[in-house]
C-alpha cells in the first residue's frame, strides 16, 4: 500500500484523538515554537501536521501565517472542521514533503513532529531537507522531532527510525546549526510511553 493510502485509511477509520501520537495540547512544540521569539506575523509551517491540535494552539496565541501541510486529505479535513471558522486564516496543504516543490524562502518556523522518522530511505531524507532548504528563510528556525534513539521502531504499523540528537542534526547538514535539544516521554491515549527527541536547528544565513 502506498503511503498516501495509508493514511488516508488511518485518519478515515481512526478518531483523531485515537492514535498513538495524539496530544491534547502539542506543548512542547508550542514552546519552542515560542522559544525562537519569531513574531506573531511569522510564517510558520507544521509538515505533516495531520490533525495535530498544534495549530490550534498557535492560532490562539496570535499566530496569523500558518500553513498546515500533509499528505492526508481526510487529516487536514479534521482539523480544517475542528477549527471551524477561527481556522479561516490557515493555509492547507495536501502534499508529500519529499515531491513538493515549495516557495522559495517563505517560512521563519519549519515544524515536524512524527514525520521525518518514517522516511526510511537515504533519498526521501535528501529530498526532505532539500525541502527544508529551499523553503526556509536564511536565519530560519527548525524544530523537527522524531523517536529517541530508544523510542518504538514502529508507528502506525509502519517501521521508524529513532535518532539520537546529533545524528538527527546530522542529518540536515552543516547548513544547520543545533541550537537545542531535549527529549519527550510521549503518553499515548492507550498508557504506553514513547520517546521522542525534539531538535531545534538555526538555518546559517548563508
Ligand atoms: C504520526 S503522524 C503525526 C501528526 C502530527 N505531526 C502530530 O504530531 O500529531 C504523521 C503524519 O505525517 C503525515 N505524513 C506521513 N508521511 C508524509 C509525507 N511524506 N509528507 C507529508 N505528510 C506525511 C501523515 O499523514 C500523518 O499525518
Amino acid at each position: 500500500m502506498q503511503s498516501k493510502e495509508h493514511w488516508e485509511r488511518v485518519y478515515s477509520t481512526k478518531a483523531t484523538d485515537a492514535v498513538s501520537w495524539f496530544q491534547e495540547h502539542a506543548e512542547r512544540s508550542h514552546h519552542l515554537i515560542r522559544g525562537t521569539g519569531v513574531p506573531l506575523t511569522a510564517s510558520i509551517i507544521d509538515v505533516g501536521g495531520g490533525a495535530s491540535t498544534l495549530v490550534d494552539d498557535l492560532l490562539a496565541a496570535g499566530y496569523k501565517e500558518i500553513t498546515v501541510l500533509d499528505l492526508s486529505a481526510a487529516a487536514l479535513a479534521a482539523a480544517k472542521s475542528r477549527l471551524g471558522s477561527r481556522g479561516a486564516g490557515v493555509r492547507w496543504l495536501e502534499a508529500n514533503i519529499t515531491e513538493v516543490v515549495l516557495p522559495v524562502h517563505a517560512y521563519d518556523v519549519w515544524h515536524d513532529r512524527a514525520v521525518f522518522h518514517f522516511l526510511s530511505t537515504l533519498e526521501e531524507r535528501q529530498a526532505y531537507v532539500r525541502a527544508v532548504l529551499r523553503a526556509v528563510k536564511p536565519g530560519g528556525h527548525v524544530i523537527v522531532a522524531t523517536f529517541a534513539e530508544d523510542g518504538p521502531r514502529q508507528c502506525s504499523g509502519l517501521p521508524v527510525v529513532g535518532y539520537r540528537a546529533e545524528e538527527l542534526h546530522a542529518e540536515f547538514g552543516e547548513s544547520f546549526a543545533l541550537v537545542q535539544h531535549e527529549k519527550e516521554a510521549h503518553h499515548t491515549p492507550v498508557g504506553t510511553v514513547q520517546q521522542f527527541v525534539y531538535c531545534y536547528c538555526r538555518k546559517l544565513a548563508s
